[in-house]
């Protein structure tokens, strides 16, 4: 059974795929500058996202395709005023659920999450300094982020907290964050800073996985662990440590070989890979009454053995002004 599903949606380079990320929304409360271009940024009208009734005919559809895991990210899906009716009509379907949020509004909705069957949550937090969140964010909510995690982590949830690493921006907190997870039951992933459109990326911004390594070596004794299959992480366990840490070296070590995830953006098309260049408009499809399968598969089809095709892990060489790509924000974490 398991390698039938496998086999309907396995791509040219004999990858299966069985994860899908959805994105629920384009708008976000927050404003970092690598993920959304400019503040007056617009956000798609309401109509031209898909809703409730579709995201879960298109998510049934996947999952008849073989699909067991589906995240829901954005922008940020806990501002997508529907959350609460996708999720409970997503946690009927048999595959595990997860959520990528900013942590903003989440003390909101663990309950509902829990109720969920949702297990594992990630957040989205850059820097523990509070200038610095202001300055990253434009927002002023560094505390409330902090005590969700807390709560979340209270609540019973397998928390990872995402940080994206930016050279001459947050490097010097490496050792805080490991630190934190270190002291508490919480699992930081060190990301790579990856270039999007209008994202004030640069080859000098990418602290590597090298230099991360090499930077929390001067203060934690730790080991690495095993990589599990289609995992984008490399992680890290420290000695008496309550969590762990993990590495997603997109830019310097990339793991398309065994990548395994599809993605929805907010507005209904299907992408293959971050750095995709071509898409398909699974949402106009559905209206108008076309048999959705057979697009997800040529989709797939199309999909590049590496990187979107775009580029490669001489991320030294990208002139970030020639790719092309959505913003973050527009594509869906
Ligand atoms: N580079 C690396 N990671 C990014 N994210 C958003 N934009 C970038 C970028 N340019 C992260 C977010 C979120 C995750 C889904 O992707 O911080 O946690
Ligand atoms: Fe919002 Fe997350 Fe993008 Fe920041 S990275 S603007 S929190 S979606």
């Amino acid at each position: 059974m398991h390698d039938i599903f496998e086999a309907l949606l396995t791509d040219s380079f004999q990858r299966p795929h069985q994860y899908l990320r959805i994105s629920l929304t384009d708008a976000c409360n927050l404003r970092c500058f690598y993920c959304m271009p400019d503040e007056d940024s617009h956000c798609t009208p309401h109509h031209q996202l898909m809703q409730t009734n579709e995201i879960l005919s298109l998510a049934k559809t996947f999952v008849g395709l073989g699909v067991n895991k589906i995240r829901l990210t954005g922008g940020e899906p806990l501002v997508r005023k529907e959350f609460p009716e996708i999720l409970k009509a997503l946690s009927e379907l048999p595959v595990q659920l997860t959520l990528t949020s900013n942590g903003v509004f989440l003390d909101k909705y663990l309950d509902l999450l829990k109720q969920s069957g949702v297990r594992s949550i990630n957040i989205s937090l850059d820097t523990l300094e509070r200038e610095k969140f202001i300055l990253l964010t434009k927002r002023d909510n560094l505390d409330i982020v902090k005590a969700n995690i807390n709560k979340a982590i209270e609540y019973g949830f397998h928390v990872k907290v995402n940080m994206v690493v930016m050279r001459g921006i947050n490097e010097n907190e490496l050792c805080d964050f490991a630190a934190w997870s270190v002291n508490m039951p919480l699992h930081i992933r060190f990301i790579e800073f990856m270039p999007f459109t209008g994202n004030q990326w640069h080859h000098d911004k990418v602290y590597t996985r090298d230099e991360i390594l090499h930077t929390l070596a001067g203060k934690f004794d730790f080991i690495p662990l095993a990589k599990e299959p289609h995992d984008t992480a490399h992680k890290y366990f420290v000695k008496g440590a309550k969590g762990s840490f993990a590495i997603i070296s997109t830019m310097s070590h990339p793991f398309c070989g065994d990548c395994n995830r599809l993605r929805l953006t907010a507005d209904g098309k299907m992408r293959n890979c971050l750095f995709a260049t071509h898409e398909t408009d699974l949402l106009y499809a559905l209206r108008s009454g076309q048999s959705i399968e057979p697009l997800i598969v040529e989709n797939l089809k199309q999909k590049s053995q590496k990187l979107g095709g775009q580029f490669d892990e001489h991320f030294e060489k990208i002139q970030p002004e020639t790719l092309q790509n959505r913003s973050m924000i527009a594509i869906g974490g």
